[in-house]
């Protein structure tokens, strides 16, 4: 049975399996799926099916179109390393991770807003206590920031983890020129004080452009789309008995903030960073005078809001 148009489909004669024409490949494909398959997986591939035969007839595509897919999905895997994740790369540029992103983590109230991760988180920041400079460098424009962490309800989040990273001045993270930029430069690992109170040295972040030497950067170039992300510094807030928040604050300033590569923009996560002149304040936080200085509180929702609205509760 086509079971978007109820009528019963012709059939093999012999096999008894409906016959593959225009109208009835996709139901063909997943008729053929055996009964013990489990059934999300039947559920997603149903869908992705098709809708992928949806749109070889809506576009009615080419032999030749059809193999400079297979082509350039060969080349993306084909580009994919240990430290370099193309397939990711093609999902954030087509718009696709941050719509995953924002349909799994839709707003709770005033949280804050989560937005993608990104391939340059490393899995063990380094530990540092609260007031550390982040930038091993010494180049850049310094930058003093400051945050809270706290629950729903306004109340402070002691002890919550702050793992913070960003691109250096030129718009590069340490692990893309291991042999220039010093291990772990511009990452660090707080927690938040008594009063969920953070705060650490950096650098003013710039744009930057996503790895783009590979079939992304080729897709990008063939559809007039430059491959910069705004200013940004990315932060994970984890605390026990809280859902874990994966954001970035952007500088309000950015001349990309409308035209994000990747999609990841939430006017909620921009800031200003604005600019400071005062020898004594300077003095007193050991920054070069001027500085920039930028505010980020973090507000964590309950885990057991997640459940709930998970749940649909
Ligand atoms: C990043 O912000 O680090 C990033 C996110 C998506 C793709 C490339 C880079
Ligand atoms: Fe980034």
């Amino acid at each position: 049975m086509d079971t978007t148009t109820g009528r019963s489909l012709a059939a093999d004669s012999t096999s008894g399996r409906p016959l593959f024409t225009e109208e009835t490949s996709a139901d063909v494909v997943t008729s053929s799926l055996g009964p013990g398959t489990d059934p999300r997986l039947r559920h997603v591939l149903t869908s992705l099916v098709r809708h992928v035969h949806d749109f070889v007839k809506e576009t009615q595509l080419a032999d030749q179109e059809w193999e400079a897919g297979i082509e350039f999905l060969t080349a993306t895997g084909q580009k994919c390393d240990h430290l370099r994740q193309e397939f990711i790369l093609l999902s954030d540029v087509l718009g696709v991770s941050m719509l995953v992103e924002t349909i799994n983590h839709r707003a709770v109230r005033e949280a804050t807003e989560q937005t993608v991760l990104g391939p340059f988180h490393v899995v063990s920041s380094p530990d540092r206590p609260l007031g550390a400079d982040i930038n091993l460098t010494g180049t850049g424009t310094p930058c003093l920031v400051t945050g809270s962490v706290r629950d729903i309800e306004g109340y402070p989040v002691p002890g919550a983890t702050v793992d913070v990273w960003q691109a250096d001045a030129e718009g590069f993270y340490d692990v893309q020129k291991p042999h220039e930029i010093p291990e772990r430069n511009l990452r660090g690992l707080f927690r938040s004080d008594d009063n969920g109170e953070f705060w650490f040295r950096t650098i003013v972040p710039r744009y930057y452009p996503i790895p783009d030497d590979g079939p992304v950067g080729e897709l990008l170039a063939a559809t007039e789309r430059h491959p910069n992300r705004p200013a940004h510094i990315h932060f994970i807030v984890e605390a026990p008995g809280f859902e874990t928040v994966t954001t970035h604050i952007f500088h309000a300033d950015d001349p990309y903030l409308d035209s994000d590569v990747v999609f990841g923009v939430k006017e909620s996560l921009i800031r200003d960073f604005s600019r400071v002149d005062d020898e004594d304040r300077a003095a007193a936080l050991a920054i070069p005078n001027p500085f920039h200085e930028v505010r980020f509180d973090c507000v964590l929702t309950p885990a057991a809001e997640k459940t709930r609205r998970t749940e649909g509760a």
